[in-house]
């Protein structure tokens, strides 16, 4: 049924020579057999969506590590919280899940991890500037980049124009205690990202009928 003209040589064959008939209608059963379990449709994202799981699992992983500060220590933070606005408002802007489309998700979720890669690799930056370990907030930038390769490597699949990259607006930073402050907020904001493209991610693999596993 898939490959008609394969088979047509064998079938020929059948009809001139009757003896051997049986051995070729089974060797034709058995390539129908063969071919036939394929997966009757499986979208070529399923896999990349597969891969951008894993990108923002270790993602969510990095973003706990971003400070090693206690818990009574972020109390302190929490006052000068949000001071990045040009990074995604995950909680206001985010689109219903009921009502996700394809191109535009997909859209919405690369202009989103362009702009968290380019303030990783800016407080990568703030780090170095005062002496801090910049491991963790370059490792985010890593996975970032990595997310956004494929998003635009999907969005080309489904053929889709991949929008222009704009550089944010970054705050200027003096102190080592200015930076401390960026991270515990680009943690949370990094964490409430994670999660919510992590559900945004499963509602589009379901709506590409993609398995679950
Ligand atoms: C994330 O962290 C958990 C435990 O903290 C670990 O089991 C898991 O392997 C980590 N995953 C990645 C992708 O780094
Ligand atoms: C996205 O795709 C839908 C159809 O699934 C279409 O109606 C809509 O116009 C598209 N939006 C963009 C921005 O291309
Ligand atoms: C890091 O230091 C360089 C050189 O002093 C400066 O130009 C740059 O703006 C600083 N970047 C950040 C993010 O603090």
């Amino acid at each position: 049924m898939t490959r008609p003209v394969a088979f047509w040589p064998e079938a020929a064959l059948v009809i001139r020579d009757p003896a051997p008939c049986l051995l070729h209608l089974l060797l034709l059963a058995e390539l129908f057999v063969r071919s036939s379990p394929r997966p009757a449709h499986r979208s070529p994202l399923c896999g990349t969506f597969k891969e951008m799981v894993l990108q923002l699992i270790s993602l969510s992983n990095i973003s706990k590590k971003l400070h090693h500060l206690t818990d009574n220590e972020l109390v302190s933070f929490e006052a000068v919280q949000h001071r990045l606005d040009d990074l995604p408002d995950i909680q206001s802007t985010a689109a219903r899940f009921s009502s996700l489309k394809m191109n535009e998700s997909l859209s919405q979720l690369l202009s989103y991890t362009r702009s968290f890669r380019l303030h990783f690799d800016w407080l990568k930056t703030a780090k170095e500037n005062n002496s801090l370990s910049s491991q963790s907030a370059g490792g985010a930038a890593e996975h970032l980049l990595q997310l956004s390769n494929l998003l635009t490597e999907s969005l080309l699949q489904i053929g889709k124009e991949v929008p222009p990259s704009r550089p944010p607006p970054l705050p200027p930073v003096s102190t080592a205690f200015n930076v401390l402050g960026f991270s515990v907020e680009m943690s949370n904001r990094l964490l409430v990202f994670c999660d919510w493209s992590k559900r945004v991610l499963l509602c589009l693999r379901k709506l590409d009928g993609c398995p679950r596993h």
